[in-house]
């Protein structure tokens, strides 16, 4: 990155009074022109509580729409409008409904959905809190979605019935990571850990030595005393880490790429903040609804 952008950016943020929120995916020159990195819980609570007038968010669609449903009043900005997750595109308002009634369960929205489907949902969770959510929910059985590998995960550590919606909805960047890669993982590096999100599938998860959300592997790294770690998650995640321990070894499972996450740049992050463009809006009606989902989700953790 240029010394001028860098001056543009502290320059545009200073005099428009914004915030720039990124997650642990996006670009590295990103993450550190940016006030807090994180992972999706940490973002959205990042953005409830800011005092600023602009919230820039480098991330995907569904977390600049939750940013802006927590700020109904504040500008929220994305880099680029193509950052668009395409696991939230599994799943829709008709697909919940019809869900809850064939099940008469209450139903749990991956963050990782729009707003349309989070207006429908009981509660929302997010990787980092998903045990939490469906453990305090009073009900033993529980819809959640659209990550069907998510859902498998809160089944396994709450003892109860998670039944996904839809049946196999999952994110292409994590179901890339095979239970082949972690044998050779094993096999190349005997005193190796491996951790993976809880996105991956559940055999990966079940060999994986920790599973967890992308800021929790980053904690994992810190108070680990492990010299070699292999990460099974997006590749913007591990070269953060490699960058923050110089004195560790980090190897990626497999290089998985998250294009949506890629789509924000440092120019278009200039471009969105002088123009004061690319303005995330959701309906005011369905914003409320899903802000009540977002709110218990705090409340219950
Ligand atoms: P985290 O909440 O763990 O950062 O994950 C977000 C995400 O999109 C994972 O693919
Ligand atoms: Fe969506 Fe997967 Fe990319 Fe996360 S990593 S933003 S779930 S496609």
């Amino acid at each position: 990155m240029f010394v001028e952008q860098m001056f543009d950016i502290e320059g545009l943020k200073k005099a428009k009074n914004a915030v720039i929120l990124a997650h642990n995916y996006q670009i590295l020159p990103i993450q550190n022109v940016a006030d807090f990195t994180g992972d999706s819980l940490e973002l959205s609570m990042a953005a409830r509580d800011t005092d600023s007038n602009i919230i820039v968010f480098c991330g995907v669609d569904f977390m600049a729409e939750t940013a802006a449903i927590l700020n109904p009043d504040k500008k929220v900005l994305i880099p680029s409008k193509e950052a668009i997750c395409p696991m939230a595109m599994q799943i829709n308002a008709d697909m919940v409904k019809k869900a809850k009634e064939k099940y008469n369960a209450p139903f749990v929205a991956y963050v990782n959905t729009h707003a349309e489907t989070k207006a429908l949902a009981d509660v929302c969770c997010t990787s980092a809190n998903v045990v939490k959510v469906v453990e305090n929910l009073d009900s033993e059985r529980v819809l959640l979605g659209p990550d069907a590998n998510l859902a498998w995960y809160a089944a396994e550590k709450t003892g109860k019935e998670v039944i996904p919606v839809p049946q196999y909805g999952n994110c292409c960047v994590h179901q890339a990571f095979k239970v082949e890669d972690v044998m050779v993982a094993r096999k190349e590096h005997p005193d190796a850990k491996i951790i993976v999100h809880p996105e991956c599938r559940p055999d990966v998860q079940k060999l994986a030595d920790f599973v967890g959300s992308t800021s929790q592997m980053i904690k994992f790294v810190k108070n680990s005393n492990d010299k070699k770690i292999i990460i099974g998650t997006e590749i913007g995640l591990v070269e953060r880490l490699r960058k923050d321990r110089p004195d560790k070894i980090i190897l990626s499972l497999r290089e998985s790429i998250c294009r949506a996450m890629k789509k924000n740049t440092i120019d278009k992050l200039v471009r969105i903040l002088s123009e004061e463009s690319n303005v995330v809006k959701v309906d005011n009606k369905i914003a409320e609804r899903a802000k009540m989902a977002i709110e218990r989700m705090f409340e219950l953790c």
